[in-house]
């Protein structure tokens, strides 16, 4: 069956029947085109095209197509759209030749996307939140560990591991955001717009919102048909919140490898070498970074192919869906991963404080300190590097020193040879103090519980 023909003397080629055909991606909107169709059908029976016995009909066989088991096997069709229509015809006969009354397709399928997109914003909002639970906790089994933080993969200064992981959830909670805002711009109605121009019927569009629980409705019915911005909202949200992911999990390939030696991942998301027995890889954190590049290429690919299209639909708009339930599909998967491993990590606290303690990394510290006693600071700057430079050449480090050899410092220089005591004077609000953290930490939690509310 095809929803078009009469002006055609011969049907499609073999050929073209492939190669357009889109049934085995976009099956997956078979719910949200029934959720959408019985609303259709509802909108119809007020606008006077279906009587209320019609639409009862209708509606009670969509019912019985969502829950055929059997629905795709042998399909040959060339959309969902026009599965879910060929079996309402196997249903209720003739009658379900009213259902597309003053419908198109490209409405249609804008609807499908949006009901899916809209879903699929739910469960990478709830991944999240679960990923942001996995990371506070992470920071609440270690509260006092010290760790080097890091410009140019160089020790910089020494940072809470609590505060490290904020963050993390800082950049996951924007994400959060993010898909709400995806969700946002996703949930207006775009039925009522026709192929292009508005649909010849006098549909009540915000009735119709009302009953797919829409925000809203859309304002133009040409813009409906071109639009697939929330798809590429969709998509940016996913590859930011990939783009985060994959640097968490370089961060964590590193710091749990032999060089660093500071993390521990569980035997459960590790593997083995088949030929070097001692191996323990962090696969899971690889793919997680590796799945980063396909999610990314799905937004690059969607971008493309909108790119100077004329208004309004044409049928490259069918390849949004592939990008989109793949972006979809690796996100979740990485989410979940990520929390798995979150909540597998053993931090060994010893090695990232001695990385802090054989490096200068309180050099800042010191210049600091000499700035508070009234030393300009870039001359304050020029001293400690001076300092540093001296005992480098001498193999010290920061604990080696006496008061004799710091005579020319201020007297609280000698207890910021001391890490610990650094962290301490930034106590200001998003910094590394223990105050301060302890204090970003319950924020944390606090924000937590409205994100599941
Ligand atoms: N399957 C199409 C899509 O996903 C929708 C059908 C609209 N087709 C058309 N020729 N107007 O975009």
């Amino acid at each position: 069956m095809k929803l078009w023909g009469g002006r055609f003397e011969s049907g499609p080629s073999e050929v073209f029947e492939r190669f357009s055909g889109s049934l085995h991606f976009d099956r997956r909107l078979l719910d949200a085109d029934i959720r959408g169709s019985q609303a259709w059908a509802r909108a119809l029976e007020r606008v006077g095209i279906l009587t209320p016995g019609e639409r009862e009909q209708i509606v009670a066989a969509f019912d019985r197509i969502r829950q055929d088991a059997g629905l795709f096997e042998g399909a040959a069709d060339e959309d969902v759209h026009t599965l879910v229509i060929r079996k309402l015809k196997e249903h209720v006969g003739e009658l379900a030749d009213k259902i597309h009354t003053g419908r198109s397709r490209n409405e249609q399928v804008s609807l499908d996307t949006r009901l899916w997109v809209r879903e699929e914003c739910g469960r990478a909002r709830g991944l999240l939140v679960a990923l942001l639970e996995a990371l506070l906790d992470a920071a609440a089994r270690w509260p006092e560990a010290v760790i080097p933080g890091y410009t140019h993969l160089r020790r910089a200064q020494p940072v809470l591991w609590a505060h490290y992981l904020l963050a993390y959830f800082e950049m996951f909670a924007r994400d959060w955001e993010r898909f709400g805002e995806a969700r946002r711009r996703a949930n207006v109605l775009p039925l009522g717009s026709g192929a292009l121009a508005g649909s010849g019927f006098p549909f009540d569009r915000e009735e119709m919102a009302r009953d797919l629980g829409f925000d809203g409705i859309t304002a133009n019915s040409m813009d409906v048909s071109a639009d697939r911005d929330f798809v590429l909202d969709f998509l940016y949200a996913a590859s930011c919140a990939m783009l985060h992911l994959s640097r968490l999990a370089e961060d964590w390939i590193l710091y749990s490898s032999e060089e660093f030696g500071w993390l521990e991942l569980a035997d459960e998301v590790t593997s083995g070498s088949s030929l070097m027995p001692q191996k323990k890889n962090p696969d899971s954190l690889e793919l997680i970074r590796g799945k980063t590049g396909r999610v990314i290429g799905a937004l690059t690919s969607l971008f493309i192919t909108v790119k100077g299209l004329p208004l309004t639909y044409n049928r490259d708009m069918q390849e949004d869906k592939e990008p989109l339930f793949e972006a979809a599909d690796q996100l979740a998967g990485s989410l979940e991963m990520a929390c798995v491993v979150a909540a597998s990590i053993r931090l060994n606290p010893a090695r990232p404080l001695a990385a802090v303690e054989e490096s200068w990394a309180v050099a800042t510290d010191l210049a600091e300190a000499l700035a508070r006693s009234g030393v300009p600071f870039h001359q304050a700057h020029q001293r400690v590097g001076r300092l540093v430079l001296e005992n480098l050449r001498q193999g010290k480090r920061p604990r080696d020193l006496t008061a004799d050899d710091l005579r020319d410092f201020p007297p609280e220089c000698l207890a910021l040879l001391d890490p610990r005591k650094g962290i301490e004077s930034r106590e200001l609000p998003g910094g590394t103090g223990p105050r301060a953290v302890a204090d970003a930490l319950e924020t944390a939690r606090k924000r937590l519980a409205g994100m599941r509310g």
